[in-house]
């Protein structure tokens, strides 16, 4: 096996995130064809999923996996966030006192540098702060500050004060962040710093 910083496995690597950056290009340029509204770079994973993509709105070096955005009204994510596997943004709901059970919709606010994390749930009406951090599984029905962590069904607050992660960008976990194989190559035909004399 080569070692990680071995020029051909940089280039091997280099090439799966062009062609992952290639492929994901092409399914943005297909959701905004569709109305959703993203600032920047985004990834997307193939199977996330849109039910109106004109309702919903991306910031930039955003990471969406395998989740559902049922967007029967407006749904905005902040840049730098993270939208983990199996996740549901639902903003509709029924009222379930009126004799026509009509339908009632509420908007989804998310801030920037939120991690939703796998399977959560969260329902109509909600906003998250800023840094904040939706634990596996937890369902949201009330709003969550900037810099809380939240876990469990009904989400509850466990933490606060998180700090943004300032120099942290969610698209290197999608590996598509072609600008850091490119230094890796560079540094590593470069050979190693030579030692002061
Ligand atoms: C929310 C989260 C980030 C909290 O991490 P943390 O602050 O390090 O929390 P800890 O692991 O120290 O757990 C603290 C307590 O909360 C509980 N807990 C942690 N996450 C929980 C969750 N999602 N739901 C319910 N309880 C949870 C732990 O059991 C522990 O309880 P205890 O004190 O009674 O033993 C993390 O647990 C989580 O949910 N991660 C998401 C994992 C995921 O989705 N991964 C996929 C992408 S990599």
């Amino acid at each position: 096996m080569l070692p990680r910083n071995h020029p051909v496995r940089i280039c091997a690597g280099l090439v799966v995130r062009l062609l992952g950056s290639g492929r994901n290009y092409l399914r943005l340029a297909r959701l905004r064809r569709a109305g959703l509204h993203c600032t920047g770079t985004i990834y997307v994973h193939p199977l996330a999923r849109f039910s109106d993509p004109s309702n919903v709105t991306i910031g930039a070096n955003c990471n969406i996996g395998k989740a559902f955005f049922y967007a029967l009204d407006k749904i905005s994510i902040g840049d730098r966030s993270i939208v983990g596997e199996n996740v549901l943004l639902c903003t509709g709901s029924h009222d379930i006192y009126a004799a026509d059970f009509r339908l009632v919709t509420k908007p989804i606010a998310v801030g920037r540098c939120v991690w939703i994390a796998t399977g959560a749930t969260i329902l109509p009406g909600v906003r998250i702060g800023d840094g904040a951090v939706v634990g596996a599984m937890a369902v949201v029905s009330r709003d969550v500050p900037a810099g809380a962590v939240v876990i469990g069904n009904p989400a509850r607050v466990v933490r606060n004060g998180r700090a943004m992660p300032e120099g942290f960008n969610p698209l290197g976990l999608a590996s598509l962040d072609i600008e850091s194989s490119i230094r890796r190559l560079a540094n590593a035909f470069r050979g190693p710093p030579k030692a002061k004399s």
